[in-house]
Order: C-alpha cells, then sequence, then structure tokens
C-alpha cells in the first residue's frame, strides 16, 4: 500500500462548488461572484474568522489562507506520520498512545480549516487555490467529528484497529504450553502459499481470521463516528467521501468501475472455470464443488486475492519451465537489500535519480524477532523533504520481489513530487499511486531476469509463453472481483444498507457473487472476516487496487510504445528506455495538480481508462483458456 491514504484526488463536482460562479475559471484576480456566506456564519471557527466573516472573502485572503494551510500541514503531518512510522515499527501502549495524539492534532486542524474554507465557496478563485480548497476537503480518508470527545475517540479507535491487526496472531492448540512462538500472518501466509493439504490450510486460514473478532466493535465506532465527520464537512457518509476523490461526482465513479468490471469479467470467468477443474483434480470432488464456488482456503493466498501461489497446481504445460525466481532467490541467500537495490535499479534505467541515501538508513527491510511490527508492505513520504521509506518483512520470493517493485513505485512517484504544495502532493488519483510499481514490474520480464541472474533461459515456445502469461493471470486477473468487493462491502457499510448484525454475512454474499468462492465452512457468530485483512482496520480505500490493476496494462502499453517495442505487450520490457521514462517522469511531477485526465494524457495521450490493454495483454491466454473450458459447465 501506500501510507499516504489521506491525500487523494480530487472531483469535479468539488471544484465546481469550490470554483462557484461562472464559467470563467481561469487565473482571474477578481472576485467577480456574489458572496453567500451563511455556512461560515453559522460556524465560526474562531473569533478572528467570525470577524473575517464580516467582511466579503477576496482572493488575496484566500491565497494566504492555502499559504498558511501549506505551512501548517507540513507540520502537523510530519509530526503525525513520524508518530505513526514509529508506532508501526514498535508496537507498545505508549507508541499507541503517540500516534493517536498526532493524528488527533491533525484532524483537529483538518476540520478548522474545512470549515474556515467555507467562506470562498461561490469566490472567483486561480484554478491552483480552488484545487487546494477542494483537496482539503478530501485530505482525510476519515474525517473527524467537530465534537472533541468523539474525534480523540476516533484518533484511538483508528490506531487500536492497526495495532491489533499488526499484533495478531493465531496460537494454534499444539503450540500452547510449548516453547514455540505462535503464529503471526508473516508465517501463516507462507503455508497458505506452500502447503498442499486442505487440513492444514483450513487451520492456518481459520487462525488468522480468529484475530479479526475483536476488531468488530472498534470497526463499527469508528463507522459511526468517521460517517458523522463526513456528514459534517457535506458528504452523505464515508463512502460518498471516498468516491468524490476521482475527478467526476460519485455516482458517474460507480459506472465507471462497473464499466471497467464488465470489460474484464469474461476473462475471470475463464479462468475461475479452469482453475477450479484443476483443483477439483487435486484436492478431490467432496473439497471442491464442479459447479459452486471454490473454497477461499484453497487458492493460495490467505484471502484468495492472487492466486500466482498454485501455480503448480495449474501449470498448463507442467513439463515447460516455469522460471521459478523464488527459487533462485532461496537458493542464493539473495537478502532483502538487494532485492530492493534490483527494483531500485529498474527505476533509474529509465532515467530517474537513485534513491536518497536516508531510504537505505531508515526503511524497514525485515521482520524484526523481538517486537511486533505492522508487516504490511508500506511506503512512507514524511515531511515533504524527500525523506522517503519502505518497511516490509521482505521474504526471498517471487511475490515479494513483485511486491518491491510496487512499493518503490510509490516511492519514486514521491521523489518526483515533494517540491509541490502538499496538497498536491498525491497521485492523479489513488489508482494510479498504486499502479505505478506493478506498471515497472510488467517489464520484468524472463528477458530481464535472465540478465540479472534470476533465471537460467528464457521462453522460446508457445507453451512457455502460455506459461507465464498464466502466472500473470493468477496475480492480476484473479485480483480483479477482489479489488471491486472490498469497497463494495464498505460502501454499503458507510451507507447503512449493510448492519453490523450482517457485517460477515454481506461480505460473504460478496464474496461469492464476484469471485466465485465461498468461506470453508460456516462462520460463527463472532467471525467478523473483513477485519482479518490489512486494508479494513488501516481504513485505506480499497478501489484504489482494482483501478490500479486496470491501469498498469494502459500505462505499460503506453510506455512501451515510447520506449519503441513492437511485439506483444506481454514480451515487452522497458528496462533501460529513457524515453520511456521521461513520459513517465512528466506524469509522476504532475501529482495531483491537475484532474487526473490530464496526467493520463501525459504519459499516454488518452484521456480514459482503457481495460484494453489488459484484455489485448491476456488475449492468448484467453483463446487457449477458452479451449480448455470446452464441455466445462463454468460459472457458480
Ligand atoms: N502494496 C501492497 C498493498 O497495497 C502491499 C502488499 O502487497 O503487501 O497492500
Ligand atoms: N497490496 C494490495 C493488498 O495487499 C493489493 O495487492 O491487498
Ligand atoms: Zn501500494
Amino acid at each position: 500500500m501506500k501510507r499516504s491514504w489521506w491525500r487523494t484526488g480530487l472531483g469535479i463536482g468539488v471544484v465546481a462548488s469550490a470554483v462557484g460562479c461562472g464559467a470563467g475559471q481561469g487565473a482571474s484576480d477578481s472576485p467577480v461572484c456574489p458572496t453567500t456566506s451563511p455556512m461560515t456564519v453559522a460556524y465560526p471557527a474562531s473569533a478572528a474568522s467570525a470577524a473575517a466573516a464580516a467582511t466579503p472573502p477576496t482572493v488575496e485572503e484566500a491565497r494566504e489562507f492555502v499559504r498558511v494551510l501549506d505551512s501548517d500541514l507540513r507540520r502537523l503531518w510530519m509530526q503525525r506520520d513520524r508518530s505513526s512510522w514509529v508506532n508501526q515499527n514498535f508496537i507498545t501502549d505508549d507508541t499507541d498512545q503517540l500516534a493517536s495524539n498526532a493524528e488527533e492534532a491533525s484532524m483537529e486542524y483538518l476540520s478548522r480549516k474545512i470549515r474556515e474554507a467555507r467562506r470562498f465557496e461561490g469566490l472567483q478563485l486561480p484554478p491552483e487555490i480552488a484545487r487546494q480548497i477542494a483537496l482539503l476537503k478530501l485530505a482525510s480518508a476519515a474525517p473527524a467529528p467537530d465534537n472533541a470527545a468523539e474525534r480523540a475517540e476516533l484518533a484511538t479507535v483508528l490506531t487500536q484497529m492497526g495495532s491489533l491487526y499488526g499484533k495478531g496472531k493465531y496460537c494454534p492448540d499444539r503450540l500452547k504450553g510449548s516453547k514455540a512462538p505462535c503464529l503471526s500472518l508473516h508465517e501463516l501466509d507462507d503455508i497458505m502459499a506452500k502447503s498442499r493439504k486442505a487440513d492444514e490450510l483450513l487451520d492456518a486460514w481459520s487462525g488468522w481470521h480468529g484475530i479479526a473478532t475483536p476488531i468488530k466493535p472498534l470497526f463499527q465506532r469508528y463507522v459511526t463516528l468517521s460517517n458523522k465527520g463526513a456528514n459534517e464537512i457535506g458528504y452523505g457518509d464515508l463512502g460518498q467521501q471516498w468516491k468524490s476523490g476521482y475527478d467526476m461526482p460519485p455516482a458517474q465513479f460507480e459506472a465507471e468501475v462497473e464499466r471497467l468490471w464488465q470489460a474484464v469479467k469474461p476473462l475471470y470467468d475463464e479462468l475461475h472455470c479452469y482453475v477450479r477443474a484443476r483443483l477439483r483434480k487435486h484436492y478431490g470432488a467432496e473439497k471442491v464443488p464442479e459447479k459452486g464456488p471454490i473454497p477461499a482456503h484453497l487458492l493460495g493466498n490467505m484471502w484468495a486475492q492472487e492466486w500466482a501461489n498454485i501455480y503448480d497446481l495449474v501449470a498448463p504445460f507442467p513439463k515447460e519451465p516455469s522460471f521459478d525466481v523464488g527459487k533462485k532467490l532461496a537458493g542464493r541467500k539473495v537478502g532483502a537489500k538487494e532485492m530492493v537495490q534490483k527494483g531500485e535499479s529498474f527505476f533509474t534505467s529509465l532515467g530517474l535519480e537513485p534513491l536518497p541515501k536516508t531510504f537505505w538508513e531508515r526503511s524497514l527491510l525485515r521482520k524484526p524477532q523481538d517486537r511486533d511490527v505492522v508487516c504490511h508492505a508500506s511506503a512512507w513520504d514524511i515531511g515533504s523533504t524527500n525523506d522517503v521509506r519502505i518497511k516490509m518483512c521482505i521474504k526471498p520470493t517471487e511475490e515479494d520481489l513483485i511486491t518491491v517493485h510496487h512499493e518503490l513505485g510509490h516511492v519514486f512517484y514521491y521523489t518526483q513530487y515533494y517540491k509541490l504544495p502538499i496538497l498536491f502532493q498525491s497521485g492523479a488519483n489513488d489508482g494510479f499511486h498504486e499502479g505505478i510499481g506493478d506498471t515497472i514490474a510488467l517489464s520484468v520480464t524472463p528477458k530481464y531476469l535472465k540478465s540479472l541472474g534470476l533465471i537460467d533461459a528464457e521462453p522460446d515456445n508457445d507453451k512457455a509463453r502460455i506459461n507465464l502469461l498464466m502466472k500473470q493471470a493468477l496475480e492480476k486477473v484473479a485480483f480483479l472481483p477482489f479489488g471491486l468487493l472490498i469497497d463494495k462491502w464498505r460502501w454499503d457499510v458507510f451507507a447503512g444498507k449493510t448492519s453490523p448484525e450482517r457485517y460477515n454475512a454481506a461480505w460473504w454474499e460478496l464474496r461469492t457473487r464476484y469471485q466465485g468462492v465461498s468461506a470453508p465452512g460456516a462462520r460463527g457468530d463472532g467471525a467478523f472476516d473483513p477485519g482479518a485483512k490489512y486494508h479494513i482496520p488501516a481504513n485505506t480505500p480499497y478501489m484504489r487496487y482494482f483501478l490500479a490493476r486496470i491501469l498498469q496494462f494502459q500505462f505499460h502499453r503506453a510506455l512501451c510504445k515510447a520506449a519503441g517495442q513492437q511485439g506483444p505487450l506481454d514480451t515487452c520490457s522497458i528496462h533501460g528506455s529513457k524515453a520511456a521514462g521521461e513520459k513517465l517522469r512528466a506524469m509522476l511531477a504532475m501529482g495531483a495538480t491537475r484532474p487526473w485526465p490530464e496526467a493520463l494524457t501525459a504519459i499516454s495521450g488518452e484521456t480514459a481508462m482503457d481495460p484494453s490493454a489488459l484484455v489485448e495483454y491476456f488475449a492468448p491466454l484467453q483463446a487457449w483458456l477458452r479451449d480448455q473450458n470446452k464441455g466445462q459447465t463454468c460459472g457458480w
């Protein structure tokens, strides 16, 4: 993930209301709009602003407001992010408290400034000023209520949820009373990836999902409190605010997401059908139904979100080489730092500057043995001073090599935009931020891996190509419905359509409807399975990952073109292309200064998100799958 979830994109609807009257949204300096400020009068923030409300607002005043805002936010967010960094690297009651305090201070400031900014509603402002003011309302993924006690409670609840997840452990009976430590997600993930015994998988799956039970009451409070906060700044509920970060009205964003999903769903359906048949062969008919959903513990991943770990069970041509990078990484004892250096070298090959020295001094790359940390991979930019870091408990696996590239994508975004006004220091939209490192990882082709000495040979025939495409599809295509449903679930929760009693049932309804997976067995009354997925307790919006899966193929296609590559997309690598690097840099350096379609134009010349690049990439595999699935009843 990217840590700075609170800095996101911007909705056109919001720009319109911030810029307000008249069509001329150019850099006019004269306030030509009538100024209605009943909101400001109704919510005087302080004596000073109440006095200010008596006089009409001016462009100069707005400019000064934004200048002060920028400097205050730098200070407050630096403090908050440092506290949070320490907390997540060293989870104790004290660091929980310090992190909540800093969070609370930022929240208080943000709500106050959002209230004060209402004064400028209806005033015609230069676009960069209007956009910063509009971004202010989107700057927190959990806006706090004005009430001080409720705000403090929300800050505490957020920290506690994150820490409960970070400390989560499963203590199986067989370990009770023994000296062996209980199992953390780090170990349980390994079991999910490597075990091929259904009972063992079920044990690890159920064990981990058990950690979420105590998160549920906190989550309920967070829903109530952050909804209230969102409401006070003008959104119907928190989901409405999240959906407002895409330069279009929320309803249009929902339709947009649906359009993208429908374009890729046929490919997912073929993959699901094929994988189910193969799993049935391995696990037997009583474990894997012929026509129903696949039990969620059999797909090689705790959340059944990416399936590449079960490649061995579904390999199209098992006799062809599989290009097992993990084997080489582990066999050669490639260290965590070396893996990150390999990732960095890809970015520098495009002409981007190497990472600052402090990145290497301050990042956390390995799981500490003696304390609780939040191991979920994340990238950080602290204080807008190019103080960039990643925090990740790296293992020598192919999956982690890809995640390293993912996190570095965030970091190189930060290094390109840290000199912008702080409210512009985010992705064009949050899907862009999540998609950069993945785009680079698409260029980590066998040819490139061979040059690193991580595989011995390149694929040289159609069968090997289908093998490789299968591995990519297990990672990318399998993820699509998962990426979609997490926030479909949360949108309904925030909107009050899903009540707390139905949290778990609604979760599994969506998991079944979109992914075609089922809960492995009945779930008990206390179960809160969504809470066992990092981004739920961490309050990180998730639709960004769905968008990123679509966008990364679009970026890849554009950069391959810039690099002068003519072959099929799955064989293209932009490694070493300064021309591609220049296009990438142009987009990254824009941060969130402009609506995202303009950033998309900078890299690709296109203005709309386009699923056709993903479909084109997987076309040979889709044809092969269709053939394999002939005679099967697909669907669930
Ligand atoms: N970047 C990933 C995500 O956003 C991190 C991971 O795969 O662990 O959550
Ligand atoms: N990094 C995201 C997650 O772990 C998407 O892969 O869920
Ligand atoms: Zn990320």
